[in-house]
């Protein structure tokens, strides 16, 4: 046994390695390791999960944002960003025709906008619910205050996705402006967790600076806060930003890492994201054999899409939401699993509902 088949075998037994184990790990498997990793979070996301996939429907319903993160297209700086704002009315229409392609989760993702104000959202949000009862409601709205987090729940919001993007204090010093704080962002994250909704965190692979070192400590975090969801995508420039000239993750270091989330946290949710599919035409394929169990399509307007560019190169932003859900059926049966009409929810929801 060499010592990575060993590694992954007491990954899969034990759940967790030592830091300087991962960090071997993820450093030097080999390609006929990397089959033994796929193939044990297989195994363990078939246990909990069978062959079933999760839909997503993501609504991209702002691309204003007040903050400056270094990596990212919908920065303030960006002059050359195009902005736009969804109405009520085009939302809970986006929402209408994915309860008709067979979604049971809406995700609101945007920018940080203060436009839309606490008020606004829970009327959203209730409006939403009550169209479509069966349904989950997913925010993925940056940092707001605990006051905020708690009037979303109350009016039924469930989930809530934000990325750490690095559980590095110095590393989120380099991919952030000053005005915002790695303690900010997890103070953000525990509130969400307190309040009962599921929480997803997640970096961006191979983002810059970004050491092995700094991808254990996010392993190990994402394990010890108990995550729900855990979206990982590659870091890919966008040419109007600060590492516009920076190199993309690479592809193969990302399947690693759904691999070894997926051991490392049996049930979680965890998307073959969009960024791996613009890296690589069979990336949310090769993401769903590597352990993944959830894709995202797109569900906003088309006449938006090529406006929400976080990076370059950005997939599905000339498709309808239609073509993009008969797409992804395809590509999941294609690897032998199947989409599902269900709202996905973690198993230790189901068990406490
Ligand atoms: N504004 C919210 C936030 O930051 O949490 C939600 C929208 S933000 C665009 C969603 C995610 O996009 C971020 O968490 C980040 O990881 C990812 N992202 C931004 N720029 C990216 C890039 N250049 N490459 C890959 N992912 C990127
Ligand atoms: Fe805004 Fe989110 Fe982009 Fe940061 S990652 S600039 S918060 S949209
Ligand atoms: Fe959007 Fe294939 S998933 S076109």
């Amino acid at each position: 046994m060499t010592g990575n088949e060993r590694r992954i075998h007491e990954l899969r037994e034990t759940r967790t390695l030592a830091a300087a184990e991962l960090a071997a790990l993820l450093a030097t498997i080999t390609p006929a390791e990397e089959r033994q990793l796929y193939a044990a979070a297989r195994a363990v996301r078939e246990e909990h999960y069978g062959k079933e996939v999760y839909l997503r429907g993501l609504i991209e319903f702002t691309s204003h944002c007040r903050n400056d993160c270094l990596y990212c297209g919908l920065r303030r700086s960006n002059a050359h960003a195009e902005r736009y704002r969804l109405t009520e009315e085009q939302i809970l229409a986006c929402c209408d025709e994915g309860h008709r392609l067979g979604f049971r989760t809406f995700v609101l993702q945007g920018g940080e906008d203060p436009a839309y104000a606490d008020d606004t959202l829970c009327d959203l949000i209730s409006r939403m619910r009550a169209a479509h009862p069966d349904c989950a409601v997913t925010l993925s709205i940056g940092e707001r205050p605990r006051a905020s987090y708690e009037r979303y729940f109350a009016a039924g919001a469930e989930r809530y996705l934000l990325r750490q993007e690095t559980s590095n204090p110095w590393h989120y010093g380099k991919l952030h402006p000053v005005e915002l704080s790695l303690a900010n962002r997890k103070r953000c994250l525990y509130d969400l967790k307190d309040i009962g909704y599921q929480v997803g965190c997640g970096i961006m692979v191979g983002s810059p600076y970004q050491t092995w070192g700094h991808v254990v400590e996010d392993l190990l975090w994402m394990q010890e806060f108990r995550a729900d969801m855990v979206g990982i995508g590659p870091f890919i420039p966008h040419r109007d930003t600060p590492f516009g000239n920076h190199a993309a993750g690479p592809i193969e270091d990302t399947l690693h890492l759904l691999g070894v989330i997926r051991l490392m946290l049996p049930e979680v949710l965890l998307p073959a994201t969009t960024a791996l599919g613009t890296i690589d035409p069979l990336g949310r394929e090769r993401g769903l054999l590597a352990g993944a169990n959830v894709v995202m399509p797109n569900l906003s307007p088309r006449d938006v899409r090529s406006k929400y560019l976080l990076y370059d190169g950005k997939i599905c932003t000339g498709d309808e939401a239609a073509e993009c859900r008969r797409c992804m059926e395809r590509r999941v049966a294609r690897v032998g699993y199947r989409v599902v009409e269900k709202r996905g929810d973690h198993p230790s929801w189901r068990d406490a509902a």
